[in-house]
């Protein structure tokens, strides 16, 4: 153990970062394993590189000017006439097939901190339906069982985690016997150490280094590396559905997506959503030296955000949902340890909890250092092929995001309202509603009776007694 440390430590110093073995004296042995365990697991290599790339950190990423973008996005919008329709049904069939011969699987980034949320335990672990109190893992999970009943298929659903959250979530899993489903599996992303204004490596405290989730990019990497990638190729699953955990409206197996990215062999298929408004917290699709990709709301400067085209219309406009379909080889293009491609890294000033030169806590009032991502929608610059389409945010698209206010738990309550209230409209179901199309009372609609509205209407005119809807109305 001696010689690891004095080998790392002149690792540490050749890099001048040194400093974060200043308290390994005080450690007792546990500790100083634990420290040694973590210090020998960074790439030093990279993150030099990461840090000399960041000097225009004080400044936004990126200084875009109006000559590198444009708002000219191409996607597939929702079908409003005959001949669309024809096209969505054709994709439809596509997807369906590719369903039924197990093509698919499932990923889901459910890494992140939640931070902006202030739910202590994981996101997934929110209580988010409206009579059932579901969690979200659970909502995901019957959308699943749903399809493997409809498909006569056994998915194979990836969760990604971070090491702030694994044990909680394989935990939570068990506990709930993997709400039914057979093959679950989970990895956990990489992580990367925050640094101060001065590039230096920060600690949490005398024994941890200050280390955080990777970003969602990191699936690329912690998924390949993880062994479990070979399950796709060993069953021959060439599409994996992505999508983060924050969405309990998302379709995790949706045919007519799956159908358009088959037919346009697309590498990389994203959803986008109409922004609702200005400020709306999505990232944006727009053209960049000539491809598709998404610029970050955090990093789209106001000039861009007001700008109107013509029309009148917001000339940014088209949000990122964060669904997504990968195809496996595209995956590996980038997540395999060989890979010449690499994602840019997205730097973020954070308030980060560290501690002084005497090793006393320090709990910072404003950002004191800088965390490092990188963002899974970066990698549509590798895809040859890659396609956008637009998705009815009634039915897909309604992130917990906040606690209260926008994209909150109470806000996608009364979207999931709306959205079961609207099913049993359009199934003759009579039903008060208001203005906003929102009834007087909490009723639910199970993803194991029907998870989408074209099944949910088969099932229901095929019921020989309907059941009456009232408040507490659970239908499965
Ligand atoms: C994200 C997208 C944004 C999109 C919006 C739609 C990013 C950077 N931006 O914004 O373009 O329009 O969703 O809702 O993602 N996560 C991990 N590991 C991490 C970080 C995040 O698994 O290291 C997961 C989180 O669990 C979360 C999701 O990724 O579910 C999104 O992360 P978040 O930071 O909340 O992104 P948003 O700001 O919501």
């Amino acid at each position: 153990m001696k010689i690891i440390e004095r080998e790392l430590l002149e690792r540490f110093k050749h890099y001048r970062q040194a400093h974060v073995f200043r308290f390994i004296s005080e450690l007792d042995e546990l500790a100083k394993t634990e420290f040694l365990r973590q210090a020998d697991a960074i790439n030093l290599q990279k993150l030099s590189d990461k840090i000399r790339a960041l000097v225009p950190v004080n400044k936004k990423y990126i200084g875009l000017k109006l000559e590198d973008i444009s708002s000219q996005v191409n996607f597939i919008g929702l079908p409003n006439n005959e001949s669309d329709e024809r096209r969505w049904e054709e994709a439809y069939r596509i997807g369906e097939d590719a369903l039924r011969d197990g093509r698919v699987a499932i990923l889901t980034a459910a890494g992140g901190q939640g931070t902006r949320l202030g739910y202590k335990e994981s996101k997934g672990i929110l209580a988010v339906t409206p009579v059932k109190k579901k969690t979200l893992f659970q909502v995901l999970a019957e959308k699943i069982r749903f399809a493997e009943i409809k498909y006569g298929q056994k998915f194979h659903w990836f969760l990604m985690t971070s090491a702030r959250n694994h044990e909680e979530i394989v935990e939570f899993f068990d506990q709930n016997e993997l709400f039914g489903l057979e093959h679950v599996h989970f990895f956990s992303q990489g992580i990367l150490p925050a640094i101060d204004f001065s590039g230096k490596i920060m600690l949490e405290n005398k024994h941890k280094i200050a280390m955080y989730p990777d970003g969602h990019g990191g699936i690329f990497n912690a998924f390949v590396s993880s062994g479990l990638f070979e399950i796709l190729e060993r069953s021959n699953i060439d599409i994996i559905s992505y999508f983060q955990v924050d969405n309990p409206l998302v379709r995790c197996l949706d045919p007519h997506f799956i159908g358009f990215h088959i037919k346009q062999r697309s590498e990389m298929s994203c959803r986008m959503v109409i922004k609702a408004y200005p400020e709306e917290k999505v990232g944006i699709f727009c053209t960049m030296y000539g491809k598709t990709a998404v610029v970050e709301y955090s990093d789209l400067i106001a000039d861009f955000i007001y700008e109107k085209d013509t029309g009148g219309h917001l000339k940014f406009r088209v949000g990122n949902a964060a669904i997504h379909l990968l195809a496996r080889d595209f995956i590996k293009s980038i997540g395999d340890d060989n890979a010449i491609r690499e994602l840019p890294v997205h730097a973020a000033r954070k308030r980060i909890p560290t501690i002084d030169a005497h090793g006393n806590p320090i709990e910072p009032e404003s950002a004191n250092g800088v965390k490092f991502e990188t963002f899974v929608f970066d990698a549509l610059q590798f895809a040859e092929n890659s396609l956008v389409l637009e998705v009815d945010r009634r039915e897909n698209f309604s992130p917990i995001k906040n606690l209260q206010g926008i994209d909150s738990p109470f806000t996608c309550r009364q979207d999931q309202l709306r959205l079961f209230t609207r099913w049993l409209l359009s199934a003759g179901a009579e039903i008060p509603v208001d203005a906003s199309g929102l009834p007087p009372f909490d009723i639910e609609i199970s993803p194991l009776f029907a998870e989408n509205k074209r099944d949910f209407l088969l099932k229901w005119n095929a019921l020989k007694s309907k059941p009456a809807i009232c408040s507490g109305s659970y239908i499965s």
